[in-house]
This record gives structure tokens, C-alpha cells and sequence, in this order.
């Protein structure tokens, strides 16, 4: 099997143990022993260094608080953040496939072990003494790294898109001779606690109601259109020339390049391609500036790259988030179609690098945050149009990782505009949303099922359109639900 692509893995780990001098651009870690009061932290480069991406394999960090048992561990440490390396398997995943992830990740941390040693002037290349175990339950993945044993005896812990209920017995799948560590950070993660009383979500909230007007422009949502759009996207239209939209393809700049041009047919004020990774396609971002409030910023998002199978180049994502994308699309046609202008400032952005670790929405919510741009709200659409058949239409908001003011806001909106939906909460987890509000903006997201991700298709070469259960009804509930919200927080004007 070739593996040469995991050569350049370069996620390096500067154990820098027990420094205290914090790069600005540098996350601290700290890990913290419950038995032992002493803190020993270690310096990572998030932005720089520990973000990496190798295909399906994935290293980057994301705010977890999964893999935690909750008795072994003082309750201020609840809040946690793990370090990923994760390849989705898939129950159909033969055990070659697993095998060859199994070497990927020795091989990954193989290469950051040679990096971090070579950096600290230490060594010559020899590999240091790690080991390292992989498990898996359900979507729920993780490995542990034994650290170097001229290291502290830590053993890290790394997991990804673990629900609560798999995580609590995670440790009986470890090694028993697995030390649990908390893991926290500083300076990286800072969600808003809750919304100032004067904040514009919490002023809506108390005056919302249904208004026709409104209710007649979401109604325009058509599925002709939306089918139109998602099927060039997944290259399943005639004349499409899309493979795949994986973030380190060649294609991915096309269609970012696409979207562009859409963007512009519909008149936005500006369309820029924000470029934050030279092996990434940009971010594509429409921005219609607004009216009355134009430094107030209303976002929407969904995600235009996507993965496939391990080893399979065709990656048309349909669901995943050729849904969103095609959304974006809508709300766009819309726009224009009608004459609409906002209040607001309204944002429409089509990201790429998500399934890599959020990258271009990171990118994007780091530099308003840097520019102190004011942000109403942001959301997020990732996985629209699957419906479970025997399923009724839905529309869920986020357990975790989200604004409850803002979700519980933009339920009650779904529940006025979009009355064929039942709306509910969903425990899966981490899109782009979740960029922001790490930022401190309100931020939440829309997602087609209450309860667990059920697209058996999920991150695989088969997530096409016309299959079972890739329901264009459901598509159009979930874009309605998302136009109605932005258009009700950014202030609609009608063009009447
Ligand atoms: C982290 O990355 C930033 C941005 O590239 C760089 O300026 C800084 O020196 C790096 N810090 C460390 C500790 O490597
Ligand atoms: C949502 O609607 C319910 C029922 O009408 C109401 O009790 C609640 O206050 C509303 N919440 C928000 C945030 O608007
Ligand atoms: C669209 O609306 C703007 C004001 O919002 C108005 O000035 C313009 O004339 C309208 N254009 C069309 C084509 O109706
Ligand atoms: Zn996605």
C-alpha cells in the first residue's frame, strides 16, 4: 500500500516542559495530574504547527469534552481540549483500510516525534519511545500517545466526535495501565457565558412574531434550484466537472472559484476569496453591506469542501456539505431575486478546510476578531438533506458548542416559518459555527436530524444525491428554517 503521502507530517510538539513564556500566537497546554498539584505545560503552536492535514488523517485541535471521566477529575477541568489524530472509519472499513490508518497514525507520530526532537536540538532524527493505541466505538475515535520516557510519564489521551454515552466507558477500551489526563488550554477557546440583556438576539426574542411578508419570501426556497446547485457540486449534473472538493485538491479551488461566480450573478456588494492556506482552496465569502447597522455583522456558513473513503478520490459530499453549500446558494438567489436588502450587515460564506479542523471558518472568525468586527450571530449549515427513511422532516440545533440564547431564539423562528419541521436537538458535533464561538461571538448551527448523525453515507466516497434517503424536502425545510433566521436577525427590508 502506498502511504507516501504521511512523509511531510510536521505536527510538532514542542514539549518545551515547564516554560512559561507563551508565544502570542502559541496555545498553552496544560497538563494537569489529579494527583499531583504540580502543573507541567507544554507549548504547542495551534495555528502554525499542530494543525495538520494528511488527506483523511487529521491533526488538529478541538475543544472535546469527551474523553474525560468525569470521577477521576477535579470539576475545573471539565472544560477540556484534546489533541486529534483521527481517520473516520466506517463500519464497511475492510481491515486493510484499518491497518493502513493504524500505520498512518505510527507513521504520523513517528514524523512529530523526529520533529520535536530535531527542534529542541536534542537528537539526530532517532525515533523517540512511543507507543501507541487505537480504538474506536461507534463515530467515537481515539488513541493514545505514550510520551518519550526522558518525558514526564504522560500518556496523552486523543479522541474525536465522542458522544457522552460512549465516552464514560472509553477507558475500559484503554490500556490499564492508561493514565487519564485533563487536558486545558488558555488563550484559545473563550465562548461568551451568556448574552448581555441589551444584545439584539435577546431583544428579538421578546419581540418576535410571524409576519407574512417574511413567510413569503422563505416560501420562494425551491428544490429545482437547490437539486440544480448540489448536483453540480458533487459532479453529478451534466457538464460538472467536479470530482471531488476535498480542501488539498486541485478541484477545490475551482470550486471555490464556482461559488465565486455564483456569488456574483446575485449580486452581492463584495465577493472576496479569502486565502489562509496555500494547499487549501479559499474561503468564498458574499457580503450584502447593510443598510441601517451596516458595522453589525449577521453570518451564515456552511462548508464547501468535503471528504471521501480513504484511498478513493471521489469525494462528492452531497450531504456533507454539499447541503449547506447549495443553501448558501439559495439564500443567495433569493437576495437577489427580490430585491432584499438588510439592516445588517449579511455575511454569506462558504468555507473550506472544515473537515480538516475548521480551518478556513478559524481563519475567517480570527481575523473579524482581530478587526474587532461586531457580530450579531453566526450559524452554521452542515448536513441538511438526509432523512432517515420512516423519518419525519426535521431540524435540530446543537447540544454542545453553541449560544443557547441564540439556538433557543432561532427554534422558536423554525418553529413560526418552517411548521412541517420538527424541531429538536442534536448531540453531533463540530462545524464551522464552532470557529466563532470559540471567538466569543454568538454562534450556533442547523443539522437534518434530532438525535445522532444517521447518513450511512457519512464522510465516504458515496454521499451522492440520488440515493436513499437524500431527501429534497428536508433540504428545503432546512434552508428555510436558515433564511428565515437570517433574514429576521439581519432586518429584512422588502423591496415592496
Ligand atoms: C508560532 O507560530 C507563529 C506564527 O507563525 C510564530 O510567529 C511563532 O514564533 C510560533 N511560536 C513557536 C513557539 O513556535
Ligand atoms: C420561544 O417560544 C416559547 C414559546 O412561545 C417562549 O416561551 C420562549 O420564551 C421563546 N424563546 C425565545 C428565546 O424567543
Ligand atoms: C432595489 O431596492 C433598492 C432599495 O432597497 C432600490 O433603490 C432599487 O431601485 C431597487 N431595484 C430594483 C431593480 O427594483
Ligand atoms: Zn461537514
Amino acid at each position: 500500500m502506498v502511504r507516501s503521502f504521511l512523509i511531510t507530517v510536521s505536527a510538532a510538539l514542542m514539549l518545551a516542559a515547564a516554560s512559561t513564556a507563551a508565544a502570542a500566537a502559541a496555545v498553552h497546554w496544560e497538563f494537569v495530574d489529579a494527583n499531583q498539584p504540580q502543573t507541567l505545560e507544554y507549548q504547542i503552536n495551534c495555528t502554525k504547527e499542530l494543525r495538520g492535514v494528511y488527506e483523511d488523517l487529521s491533526i488538529y485541535a478541538v475543544p472535546e469534552p469527551c474523553w474525560i471521566k468525569t470521577s477521576m477529575l477535579p470539576a475545573e477541568h471539565m472544560y477540556s481540549q484534546l489533541i486529534v489524530l483521527e481517520r473516520q472509519h466506517l463500519e464497511g472499513d475492510s481491515a486493510q483500510d484499518i491497518q493502513d490508518w493504524s500505520d498512518a497514525v505510527t507513521d504520523a507520530v513517528a514524523d512529530y516525534a523526529i520533529h520535536s526532537e530535531s527542534k529542541t536540538g536534542e537528537g539526530n532524527g532517532a525515533q523517540l519511545p512511543y507507543t501507541v493505541f487505537r480504538g474506536r466505538r461507534k463515530f467515537c475515535r481515539f488513541t493514545t500517545i505514550d510520551l518519550p520516557a526522558s518525558q514526564p510519564k504522560h500518556r496523552i489521551v486523543i479522541g474525536s466526535n465522542c458522544a457522552a454515552d460512549e465516552t464514560f466507558n472509553l477507558i475500559d477500551f484503554l490500556p490499564s495501565n492508561t493514565e487519564v489526563l485533563p487536558v486545558r488550554t488558555q488563550g484559545f477557546v473563550d465562548p461568551l457565558l451568556s448574552l448581555p440583556p441589551n444584545h439584539p438576539i435577546i431583544t428579538k426574542s421578546k419581540t418576535l412574531k410571524h409576519r407574512k411578508s417574511l413567510q413569503a419570501i422563505v416560501d420562494q426556497v425551491n428544490i429545482k434550484t437547490l437539486e440544480k446547485d448540489v448536483t453540480w457540486l458533487t459532479g453529478e449534473a451534466d457538464g460538472s466537472p467536479f470530482l471531488t472538493r476535498s480542501s488539498t485538491s486541485k478541484q477545490s479551488l475551482e470550486v471555490a472559484q464556482w461559488i465565486k461566480s455564483q456569488f456574483e450573478s446575485y449580486g452581492c456588494d463584495k465577493v472576496e476569496l479569502m486565502t489562509y492556506n496555500r494547499r487549501f482552496g479559499p474561503n468564498v465569502i458574499c457580503t450584502f453591506t447593510g443598510t441601517e447597522r451596516p458595522d453589525e455583522h449577521v453570518i451564515i456558513g456552511a462548508h464547501h469542501d468535503s471528504r471521501g473513503s480513504f484511498f478513493n478520490p471521489r469525494a462528492p459530499g452531497a450531504d456533507d456539505d454539499g447541503s449547506g453549500s447549495s443553501m448558501l446558494l439559495q439564500v443567495a438567489r433569493i437576495i437577489k431575486a427580490n430585491n432584499l436588502s438588510f439592516g445588517r450587515t449579511f455575511v454569506i460564506s462558504a468555507f473550506s478546510g472544515e473537515e480538516q479542523g475548521l480551518f478556513g471558518s478559524a481563519a475567517l472568525a480570527r481575523k473579524m476578531k482581530e478587526d474587532g468586527t461586531s457580530i450579531t450571530m453566526m450559524i452554521q449549515g452542515d448536513m441538511l438533506a438526509y432523512r432517515k427513511p420512516g423519518e419525519p422532516i426535521q431540524v435540530a440545533f446543537p447540544a454542545r458548542y453553541h449560544t443557547p440564547e441564540l439556538s433557543s431564539l432561532l427554534r422558536n423562528v423554525t418553529e413560526l416559518y418552517v411548521p412541517e419541521a420538527v424541531v429538536g436537538i442534536t448531540g453531533a458535533c463540530c462545524s464551522d459555527h464552532q470557529s466563532f464561538w470559540e471567538a466569543g461571538f454568538p454562534a450556533t448551527a442547523f443539522f437534518e436530524r434530532n438525535g445522532p448523525i444517521a447518513d450511512p453515507m457519512y464522510h465516504n466516497s458515496g454521499d451522492l444525491v440520488y440515493r436513499e434517503g437524500y431527501d429534497f424536502e428536508q433540504l428545503r425545510a432546512s434552508t428555510k428554517a436558515m433564511m428565515a433566521s437570517v433574514f429576521e436577525v439581519a432586518d429584512i427590508k422588502f423591496d415592496l
